[in-house]
């Protein structure tokens, strides 16, 4: 049984890993794994990404996804059971003892939703071994952020002015602040923690697949979930603002990330 959340992510899955693999896969290169290791995919959903991880570690390592949303797991469970050394737990990674030890964990936008981060990281911290890695992607501010921005800028003028106001205080950009993000790691117990911007184009294929998925997800996707009767002018501004500026080829939009790494020991 899905809840509303995993059956809206379902309908727009293809689209939104396009938009969404070589974001992580900018951290997955920086993380370095190796054959044979132990790596934990942090608020997995139904991304993909952990097959991309069981990928590299092969056979004789490990990937264990973990998401508080017993739906996405549901999902996630049966489309990986061929591979035997992959396994998913649902559980809220603040609190969760892990049974395992981890090599690395991977995060793609999994670390921004937590009510006590500090708390949160230090549990993070316990599940890595000695020398862990821990590697994550999260996003910069909504105004350096196209992907975001120019949907939300596009339909702005059919929405009341105080919801594109709220926008940049949503929860996904609770770590748009580099000072924050690394203080709240270091906080935890992170060493060596470095914080990158990184830019990366993204593109969700056709003009029709991006619109459908910006009126979904991200700052737009929120307002039209929130208040579906605005959604029909949204997509006609949308529309015509992806027209104007791509014509009739897929659009691209570049997001705008921080690629945060931290490890457990000084070496
Ligand atoms: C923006 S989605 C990203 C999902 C996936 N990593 C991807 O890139 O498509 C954030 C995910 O983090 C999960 N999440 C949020 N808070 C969590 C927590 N405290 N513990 C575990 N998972 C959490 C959500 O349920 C959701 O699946």
């Amino acid at each position: 049984m899905t809840d509303a959340r995993v059956q809206a992510w379902l309908a727009v899955r293809d689209p939104l890993e396009r938009q969404l693999a070589p974001i992580g896969q900018a951290v997955i290169d920086r993380l370095t794994l190796r054959p044979g290791e132990h790596v934990l995919d942090l608020g997995c959903g139904i991304a993909r990404t952990t097959e991309t991880l069981a990928r590299i570690v092969g056979p004789g390592g490990r990937v264990t996804g973990v998401d508080i949303l017993p739906a996405a797991i549901e999902v996630r469970v049966p489309e990986t059971a061929h591979l035997r050394h992959v396994d998913h737990v649902i559980g809220d990674a603040q609190t969760l003892v892990f049974e395992d030890s981890y090599d690395a964990v991977f995060s793609r936008f999994g670390v921004m939703f937590f009510a006590d981060p500090v708390a949160a990281f230090a549990n993070i911290r316990m599940a890595l071994r000695p020398a862990g890695r821990f590697g994550f992607v999260c996003w910069r501010t909504l105004a350096d952020n196209e992907l975001d921005s120019f949907p939300l800028r596009a339909a702005a003028p059919c929405l009341p002015g105080e919801l594109v106001a709220d926008a940049e205080r949503a929860e996904h950009f609770s770590f748009a602040d580099p000072a924050f993000l690394s203080g709240t790691l270091e906080a935890a117990g992170f060493v060596r923690v470095t914080v990158a911007p990184v830019d990366i184009a993204t593109c969700a294929g056709s003009l029709t697949d991006t619109v459908d998925l910006c009126l979904r997800f991200g700052s737009l996707g929120k307002i039209v979930r929130d208040h579906p009767g605005y959604r029909a002018d949204a997509q006609t501004l949308l529309e015509a603002a992806f027209r104007a500026r791509y014509g009739s080829a897929d659009p691209v939009l570049r997001a705008a990330t921080w690629i945060v790494q931290a490890t457990t020991s000084p070496r």
